[in-house]
C-alpha cells in the first residue's frame, strides 16, 4: 500500500438504502480484487450493534450479487461499526477511537445532501479531516448556488484534492470505452464534428419506477438525479477535445471547456413528464409537479459542434431499462429513384449490454433498388463488468486517483446549464407507464427524423 493509499474507510449512512444496495455488494468486490484490506467503519443511528451491522451487510449481499464465501470473511473481519448521532460530538470521537490510529482515512458520505454539512463540520473540529478524504454522493447541491454552499463548506477543511464528489457513471467501463474509443480509431475524427453529424441523441431509459424512493425522488427529479450529472458525464465524453494527457486534470479540464461551450438551457429546451401513479408512491405530494422524465434539445457551441443539436432524454417508467447514445449523420445525396437515402449513424450502447454500432445502407434482396438499414457491429460484450462501478470509484477515491470525480468547476458549470430551465417551473405532462414519455417530446423536442427507441434484446433498432 502506497503512502497516499487510504488506511480506513468511514461510511456514514451505513445502514441506509444505498449502503445495501451498492456500498456492501462494491466492499467485496473490492476485498476479492485485493482493493480493500484496510478497517471499514460504518457509521449511523440506528441503535445497532456490530453484529447487527455484519448481519445487514450479510442480507445486503444476500439479494445484491450473492456471497463470495473468502471475500465476505474476509470484509467481516474488517468491519467496525460506530452508533451515534451525526450532531453529537461523542459520535465523532468514538470514530477517531474505532480509526485506532490511522492517519489517512476515506469518509465516505453516503448520507442525505441536508447532513453534509454537520457531518463535514464535525469532522473538521474532531480533527479527522487532517490528511483525510472526503467523498459526497451526488447529486451535489440541488442548484449553483447550493452546490457553490457546498463546495465552500467541503473547502474549509478539505483541500480540493482530498474532495472525491462521486458520479458511479464515471465509474462504468462503457462510459470509459466512450473516451477510448474515440481517440484510439483515426477513421472516427474526419467525421466527427459539424460537417458530418446531423444530431446526437442520448436515451437513459429505466423500466421501473422510483422503488421506493419517493421521499428523495419527490425532492430531486430526473434532471437532478440522472441528467446534470451522469448523462453530461457522458455528454462531455462525446463531445471534448482530445486531452493533452491521459492525466486527471488533462482529462478533466477538458470536460469543463466543452461544458462552458453549452448556452444555459431556456424553459423552451426541456419537456418534463410524469408517469401516472407516481403521485400515489409512499413519499410523494399527492400534487407533485416533479419530473420522471424529462427531454432536453441543447447546443454546443464550440468550434467543432456549433449548430448540431443534441438532444437528452430520460426517464422512470419507459418500456426498456437501457442507456444509449445514437450519433445520426448527415444524409447522402438521392442518387438511386426507388430508395430513400437514410442516415448512417453510430450507436454505443451502455447497458444492459455493451454495443458499438454503425449503421449503413446496404441494398435489399428483392430486385428493386431499395435500401435498408444494416448494422456493422464494432463491439458486443455483455454487461456484465468485472467490477461493479461503484467499487472502481470507492477504490480509487482511497488509492487517491481523482480521474474519475467530478471536479469543482465541472459541477458548478452542469450546474450553470440546466439552473434557469429548472427553476422556470415549467408544466409536467402525464405519460402512461410502459409508454416513451409524454406526447408532448415529439411536438417539441425531437431530433430530425425521430427519436431513435432503443429495443432491448436486439442488436438492431425500431423508428419511432
Ligand atoms: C442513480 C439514480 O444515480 O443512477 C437512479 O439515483 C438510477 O435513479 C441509477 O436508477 C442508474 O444507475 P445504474 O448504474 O443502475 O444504471
Amino acid at each position: 500500500m502506497s503512502d497516499s493509499h487510504s488506511d480506513a474507510l468511514v461510511f456514514f449512512g451505513a445502514t441506509g438504502d444505498l449502503a445495501y444496495k451498492k456500498i456492501f455488494p462494491s466492499l467485496q468486490s473490492m476485498v476479492k480484487r485485493g482493493r480493500l484490506d484496510v478497517p471499514v467503519i460504518g457509521v449511523a443511528k440506528a441503535g445497532w450493534t456490530l453484529e447487527q451491522f455484519r448481519e445487514r451487510a450479510r442480507e445486503s449481499l444476500e439479494r445484491h450479487g450473492g456471497i463470495d464465501p473468502a471475500a465476505f470473511a474476509k470484509l467481516t473481519a474488517l468491519l467496525r461499526y460506530v452508533d451515534g448521532d451525526y450532531r453529537d460530538p461523542a459520535t465523532f470521537q468514538a470514530i477517531r477511537d474505532a480509526l485506532k490510529g490511522a492517519v489517512r482515512p476515506t469518509h465516505y458520505l453516503a448520507i442525505p445532501p441536508v447532513l453534509f454539512e454537520t457531518v463535514i463540520e464535525q469532522l473538521a473540529k474532531s480533527g479527522s479531516d487532517h490528511a483525510g478524504r472526503v467523498i459526497v454522493e451526488k447529486p451535489f447541491g440541488t442548484d449553483l448556488k447550493s452546490a457553490q454552499l457546498l463546495n465552500g463548506i467541503l473547502l474549509k477543511s478539505f483541500d480540493e484534492p482530498a474532495i472525491f464528489r462521486i458520479d458511479h457513471y464515471l465509474g462504468k467501463r462503457p462510459v470509459h470505452n466512450l473516451i477510448f474509443f474515440r481517440f484510439s480509431n483515426a477513421f472516427l475524427e474526419p467525421f466527427w464534428n459539424r460537417e458530418h453529424v446531423e444530431s446526437v441523441q442520448i436515451t437513459m431509459a429505466e423500466s421501473f419506477g422510483i422503488q421506493g424512493r419517493g421521499a428523495f425522488y419527490d425532492g430531486t427529479g430526473t434532471m437532478r438525479d440522472v441528467v446534470q450529472n451522469h448523462l453530461f458525464q457522458v455528454l462531455a465524453y462525446l463531445t471534448m477535445e482530445p486531452p493533452v494527457r491521459i492525466d486527471s486534470e488533462s482529462v478533466r479540464d477538458e470536460k469543463v471547456k466543452i461544458l462552458r461551450a453549452i448556452p444555459t438551457l431556456e424553459p423552451i429546451d426541456i419537456v418534463r413528464g410524469q408517469f401516472r401513479g407516481y403521485r400515489n408512491e409512499a413519499g410523494v405530494a399527492p400534487d407533485s409537479q416533479m419530473e420522471t422524465f424529462v427531454a432536453l434539445r441543447l447546443n454546443v457551441n464550440s468550434w467543432r459542434w456549433q449548430g448540431v443539436p443534441f438532444y437528452i432524454r430520460a426517464g422512470k417508467c419507459l418500456p426498456v431499462t437501457c442507456t444509449e447514445i445514437v450519433v445520426r449523420l448527415r444524409r447522402p445525396p438521392t442518387l438511386f429513384p426507388t430508395s430513400t437515402s437514410e442516415p448512417n449513424y453510430f450507436r454505443f450502447r451502455i447497458s444492459p449490454e455493451v454495443t458499438i454500432a454503425f449503421g449503413t445502407t446496404v441494398m435489399d434482396e428483392a430486385e428493386k433498388m431499395i435500401g435498408q438499414t444494416v448494422e456493422m457491429v464494432a463491439s458486443h460484450w455483455p454487461g456484465t463488468d468485472d467490477m461493479d462501478a461503484y467499487a472502481r470509484v470507492l477504490a480509487d477515491a482511497m488509492a487517491g486517483d481523482p480521474t474519475l470525480f467530478a471536479r469543482e468547476d465541472y459541477v458548478e458549470e452542469a450546474w450553470r446549464v440546466v439552473d434557469r430551465a429548472l427553476k422556470a417551473r415549467t408544466p409536467v405532462y402525464e405519460y402512461e407507464p410502459n409508454t416513451w414519455g409524454p406526447r408532448e417530446v415529439d411536438h417539441f423536442i425531437a431530433p430530425a427524423g425521430g427519436w431513435q427507441n432503443p429495443i432491448v434484446g436486439r442488436t438492431d433498432v425500431e423508428r419511432r
